[in-house]
């Protein structure tokens, strides 16, 4: 059955920018009333101002950092607080660390763990079981290319995406009889704050390197949702992405990681 947008509610996380904020105004567009999640309080208000103003949906503010557990239940408990069903939750808050795994920053890659797969997982776990329940709902989980192979000196970040596509995978697989659909985006590069808060110090040449490809926040967004409408598990925004994946999983990760370990390197 098609997604009934107007009326429904979507939990968005990491709302406050990028992909994130996309989906906001798209999905408010459709009608959809929101629940906006992510650490920066006035620009998650000031948007919700908006979208309430332009779409007349419903929007509430939840301002909590989901790479601590109490974030995750501050989340889950406020919702549960407003009385609202969840029909749709995009877990798309994350962010990438780069460079050499033997110089990163072990507490910042725990925290990208936590967020990117811990907070991820509690979510679905706050919400999937009422949606299979009621025989209807979605979960758009975000992943990356980067979940297609292991990458060196994006290792961590990698495996964080590699494990986001792969329950989504398993949970698309357990929960599509019942009704729910579970997809995971997987986007190449995209025009957003993402180069930035990696904190590398090379993010002018990476952008460049990547930009014939890069796309757009709302090009992201769209092809999602039109995947979550035909009850795709996975999807892979862009023809060269498309591509670059199928490669990926047609190669040996052996040699592929010595590829990568030369080019990444550079
Ligand atoms: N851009 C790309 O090239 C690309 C490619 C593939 C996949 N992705 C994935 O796409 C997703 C969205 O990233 P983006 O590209 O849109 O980058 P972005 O503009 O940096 O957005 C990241 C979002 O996550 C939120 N966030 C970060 N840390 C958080 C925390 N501890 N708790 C709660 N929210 C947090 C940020 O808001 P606050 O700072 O306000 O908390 C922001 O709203 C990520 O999962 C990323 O891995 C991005």
């Amino acid at each position: 059955m098609a997604f009934q947008y107007q009326g429904a509610t979507a939990l968005i996380t990491g709302a406050s920018s990028g992909i994130g904020e996309s989906f906001a105004r798209i999905l408010a567009a459709k009608g959809c009333n929101l629940i906006l999640v992510a650490r920066s309080e006035d620009v998650l208000n000031e948007l919700a101002g908006d979208l309430h103003d332009e779409h007349g949906v419903t929007v509430d503010v939840m301002a909590t950092d989901l790479s601590e557990l109490q974030g995750c239940s501050n989340v889950i408990e406020a919702t549960q607080a407003l009385g609202r069903e969840v029909d749709l939750l995009i877990n798309n808050a994350g962010f990438g660390t780069m460079g050499p795994f033997v110089k990163a920053d072990s507490a910042r890659e725990r925290q990208e763990i936590d967020l990117n797969v811990t907070a991820l997982t509690s979510l679905c776990h706050a919400f999937l079981p009422a949606m299979v329940a009621r025989k209807r709902g979605a979960i758009i989980n975000v992943a990356s290319t980067a979940s297609f192979q292991p990458m060196p000196y994006l290792a961590v970040y990698a495996a964080t995406k590699a494990y986001v596509r792969s329950l989504s995978e398993a949970l698309h697989a357990e929960s599509k009889s019942r009704g729910v659909t579970v997809t995971a985006l997987c986007p190449g590069p995209v025009a957003t704050n993402f180069f930035a808060a990696t904190e590398s110090k090379d993010i002018d040449s990476m952008v460049k390197r990547v930009s014939g490809i890069m796309m757009t926040p709302d090009q992201v967004a769209k092809d999602a949702l039109a995947a979550m409408e035909k009850g795709r598990a996975v999807i892979v925004p862009g023809a060269p992405n498309k591509l670059g994946a199928l490669a990926a999983s047609l190669t040996p990760n052996r040699m592929l990681t010595g590829i990568l370990a030369k080019t990444m390197k550079a």
